[in-house]
Parts: structure tokens; C-alpha cells; sequence
């Protein structure tokens, strides 16, 4: 099972959720291969922002050798299911589906903790490290949830 974790820059939030799922995957040995890419270009080759490379160390992550890339239609045929933190994410993605079987593979992260809401993981970019800790407790419960589902899926 292939799954992509998709932002603006991928340097704040999907990295986040990449090192999150994929260390729950591991612990649970589950074979899921988490990767995470931007849908725009303003940071590719970069490492994850230091403040979310911080707040995942202090849960005991390591996101350190990410480096950021941006989403290609190509992931379409990639990856079996593809999350968006918000509903630009969601569009810009959404705008480069082929076809019905591309778009349904893509979901709103934060509909595996509130199904429907159309609730959003914030851009933390421009904030403070609470804004970090925020966004890393939210992916953190929808990874669970993320992580829950993905296990029946592959029995
Ligand atoms: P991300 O956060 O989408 O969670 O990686 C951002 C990172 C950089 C920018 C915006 C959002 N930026 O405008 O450079």
C-alpha cells in the first residue's frame, strides 16, 4: 500500500504526516510506504522546516532527511490513496486528476477524524511553534484513525 501526504510547500505539514504514518507503519509492521510532496515548487530540495523537524524529534520521529518535492500527476498512478491537508490542497490536487479513478483516490486528512466536516489542517508556516504542536497532535489522530483503516484494507 503506497500513500501520499500532500501540502503547499511540503516542508511544514505533509512531512508531518509522512513521518508520522510511516513510524506507525513500521511499529505495527504493516507494509505501507508513505511519501509527501508539495503542489507548489517554492521549496523543492529543501529539508523539512526546522520547527516541524522539532516538534516530530520531540515525539520521536525523525524527518530529517525529507526533502521536498513537488506533486506530479504522475503520483496519480504512484500511490493508492492520496491526503490533502486543506481545500486548496484538495483543488490544486483535485485539478489534476485524469479521471474518476484518479479523484477517488484523494481525501481531506482530516476526514479520518471528522468525516464530512471539511475541517483543515492550518498552515503553520507563518505562525508560532504552537501552531506546530498543533498540527502535529491533529495528524497525529488522524494517522491513528489513517493507520486503523489501511490495516483492514491490507488483510
Ligand atoms: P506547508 O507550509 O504547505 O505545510 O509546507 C508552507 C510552507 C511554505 C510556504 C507556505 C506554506 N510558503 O509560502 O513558502
Amino acid at each position: 500500500m503506497k500513500i501520499l501526504m500532500v501540502c503547499l510547500g511540503n516542508i511544514c505539514r505533509s512531512p508531518l504526516a509522512e513521518g508520522i504514518l510511516q513510524n506507525k507503519a513500521n511499529e505495527n509492521q504493516l507494509d505501507i510506504m508513505v511519501d509527501s510532496a508539495g503542489t507548489a515548487a517554492y521549496h523543492v530540495g529543501e529539508p523539512p522546516d526546522i520547527r516541524s523537524q522539532e516538534v516530530a524529534q520531540k515525539h520521536g520521529v525523525d524527518i530529517s532527511r525529507q526533502q521536498a518535492r513537488q506533486f506530479h500527476v504522475s503520483d496519480f498512478d504512484h500511490f493508492d490513496r492520496i491526503y490533502v491537508m486543506d481545500l486548496s490542497n484538495l483543488k490544486n490536487v483535485k485539478d489534476l486528476a485524469r479521471n474518476q479513478h484518479d479523484l477517488d483516490k484523494v481525501k481531506l486528512i482530516r476526514d479520518a477524524t471528522h468525516p464530512g466536516k471539511n475541517l483543515v489542517v492550518p498552515d503553520p508556516y507563518y505562525g508560532g511553534r504552537d501552531g506546530f504542536d498543533k498540527v502535529y497532535m491533529m495528524l497525529d489522530e488522524c494517522c491513528d484513525n489513517i493507520l486503523s483503516e489501511l490495516s483492514h484494507a491490507i488483510d
